[in-house]
């Protein structure tokens, strides 16, 4: 399984170097990463301290977002190849908070997909439905079409697919879906992926995932890992869901 942290704009750097020297310790007493991936994602500008705090463990590092191009006069971004240079193996692309402050459409984030690709950092796509899609009954139409967009301009089917599936109405609001209600989106996004080509398919769930339920959500077995927000920058929790994970 994949157990993504994504610390969104949280930390100081001081926090950067405790905190994963904490995760690092904990994770190497669970003899978490011999078993799953557990990947951390804190902001842009600490990801040097971040790799340095992370050397000699398995822990892994990604990043919250990058680019859609290599390089140019794009004032305050990220190129996924800049991202590769310092350390990361992965970049959460599509996020909901991405796609709401930043203005991120379906097509831009198909092209960042691509980059990430290109400069072989391996995409996390975001994808989900807001609070009135859900209630009007859309939800899966909408990830469908979230992740159709991304088909069509990613069609090495070689390649890994990491999909996390984050309703928008669940992130940060302590509301999680049922488990059944969970499982029926991620059967449905690996029965498209499969049906697109790819073998190599990761669906992730995330959205107000702590260490109270993550017991439930690794059950599911259309579940394959979790992308964690609050929790994961909170040691208690963080190593909770770590150690949750070896005996799921
Ligand atoms: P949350 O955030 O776990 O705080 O709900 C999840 C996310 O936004 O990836």
């Amino acid at each position: 399984m994949y157990l993504i942290g994504n610390w969104k704009m949280t930390g100081d750097r001081a926090f950067v170097s405790s905190y994963i020297g904490d995760v690092v310790g904990a994770a190497k007493d669970l003899g978490v990463c011999e078993q799953h991936d557990v990947v951390l994602c804190p902001p842009s500008v600490w990801l040097s301290d971040a790799f340095t705090a992370m050397t000699n463990s398995l822990v892994k590092l990604g990043a919250q977002d990058c680019h859609d191009q290599e390089k140019g006069a794009y004032t305050g971004n990220v190129a996924a190849a800049m991202l590769k240079e310092v350390g990361c193996e992965y970049v959460i692309v599509g996020h909901s908070e991405r796609r709401e402050y930043h203005g991120e459409d379906d097509a831009l984030v198909a092209a960042k997909v691509a980059a990430a690709y290109k400069a072989d950092v391996q995409p996390v796509l975001c994808v989900g439905e807001s609070q009135a899609q859900r209630e009007s009954g859309e939800y899966l139409d909408v990830v469908q079409r979230q992740i159709a967009a991304v088909l069509a301009e990613n069609t090495d089917t070689s390649k890994e697919m990491i999909i996390a599936y984050e309703p928008i109405w669940a992130i940060g609001t302590g509301l999680v879906p049922s488990v059944g209600d969970i499982d029926e989106v991620c059967s449905a996004i690996h029965a498209q992926l499969a049906s697109a080509g790819f073998a190599k398919v990761a669906v992730l769930y995330g959205g107000s995932v702590k260490a109270g339920n993550c017991d439930e959500i690794f059950a599911i077995n259309s579940v394959n890992g979790v992308l964690v927000g609050g929790a994961s920058v909170d040691l208690q929790q963080w190593t909770a869901i770590m150690k949750a994970a070896t005996t799921a």
